[in-house]
């Protein structure tokens, strides 16, 4: 339920945005009173996507995702000024992948081609060459055609790959994850299932492999919003951050009904963004907020993520 106090804020976000024609980008993981105000809100691709598209119709824009998604629309956008409206957002398993380790990879499997999560820093995404986010990576690693990949940092989106390609894929580092997905078992999945027997199991691919084997739908955050929106099934379990069933539950129920696998599945980073950082961005641009990259390190991690959309658009 929306707060009296939320509201409030959110007018007088929507006036000022107006105004200050900018551009509000979100994620499906942020609180839902900031998604309801935002100009898109949408995965890791689809906010790529719209920073790629629809930046030159506004003067500067603001990101409620995390850091790389922010890093991500700068190196597009290297003109244009980009603000995220969290003060704690950095992707712990982007920290997961300094650049250093890549390159003794590199070193060792010097034939082999290397595909990077967009959950990197953009330095990392320097020694990509070619990046990937989880509605893309089994595409992008079979267009690459070659038997052996470098991927990094999720080893269980690595694994996924694996199973639906056959490619061998060597996992930089060799454990990377994320806390949020990686804390999800086969015994959550059976409990939420004998809770809920009519409910469709959907799951993102940064889970398990044993826990993806549960799962009836695997995809990145879109792909299971849009297929909970034109299914004809009325309940779902959701195996990701419980922004996404938040969402689902806002915008589809009480008609269809989205359970969250776990209620304590929250990402820190992302929940740091607030509606009260917004609000304080439009008002002054604090200079906290704002996303500044090296221009030369901007321009070569700008290679792997061009080369990510040459390959599947
Ligand atoms: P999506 O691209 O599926 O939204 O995933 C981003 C992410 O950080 C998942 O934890
Ligand atoms: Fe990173 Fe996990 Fe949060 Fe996604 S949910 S931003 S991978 S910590």
């Amino acid at each position: 339920m929306l707060s009296e106090k939320n509201k409030e804020l959110q007018e007088k976000i929507l006036e000022l945005k107006e105004k200050e024609n900018a551009m509000i980008l979100a994620h499906f993981y942020v609180d839902v009173d900031i998604q309801d105000i935002a100009d898109a809100i949408g995965d890791s691709l689809y906010l790529a996507k719209v920073a790629k598209e629809k930046a030159d119709n506004f003067d500067y824009i603001i990101e409620a995702a995390a850091y790389f998604m922010a890093e991500t629309a700068v190196i597009l956008n290297p003109k244009k000024e980009v603000y995220i409206s969290g003060l704690e957002t950095f992707c712990p398993m982007a920290r997961m992948c300094p650049s250093n380790i890549i390159d003794e990879y590199k070193r060792k499997y010097p034939d082999v081609p290397v595909v990077l999560y967009v959950n990197t820093t953009a330095e990392a995404k320097t020694k990509a060459d070619v990046m990937c986010t989880s509605s893309n990576a089994i595409n992008i690693c079979k267009k690459l055609n070659n038997n052996r990949i470098l991927f990094g940092p999720d080893k269980n989106l690595g694994l996924w790959v694996k199973k639906e390609t056959n490619i061998y894929i060597i996992s930089v580092p060799k454990n990377g994850y994320c806390y949020v997905h990686n804390k999800f078992s086969v015994k959550d999945i059976e409990k939420a299932k004998s809770a809920h027997p009519n409910a469709i199991v959907l799951a993102h691919p940064e889970c398990k492999p044993d826990v993806l084997e549960k799962a009836d739908i695997v995809g990145s955050t879109k792909i299971m919003y849009d297929y909970c929106k034109t299914s004809l099934n009325k309940e779902f379990i959701i195996a990701t951050e419980k922004g996404l069933a938040d969402r689902l539950n806002r915008d589809f129920g009480p008609d269809k009904k989205f359970y969250p696998l776990l209620d304590s599945a929250i990402c820190k980073a992302m929940k740091s963004n607030t509606l009260q950082n917004i609000y304080e961005i439009l008002l002054k641009k604090p200079k906290r907020n704002r996303v500044i990259i090296d221009p030369e390190i901007s321009k070569k991690a700008k290679i792997g993520i061009d080369k990510m959309f040459d390959l599947t658009g």
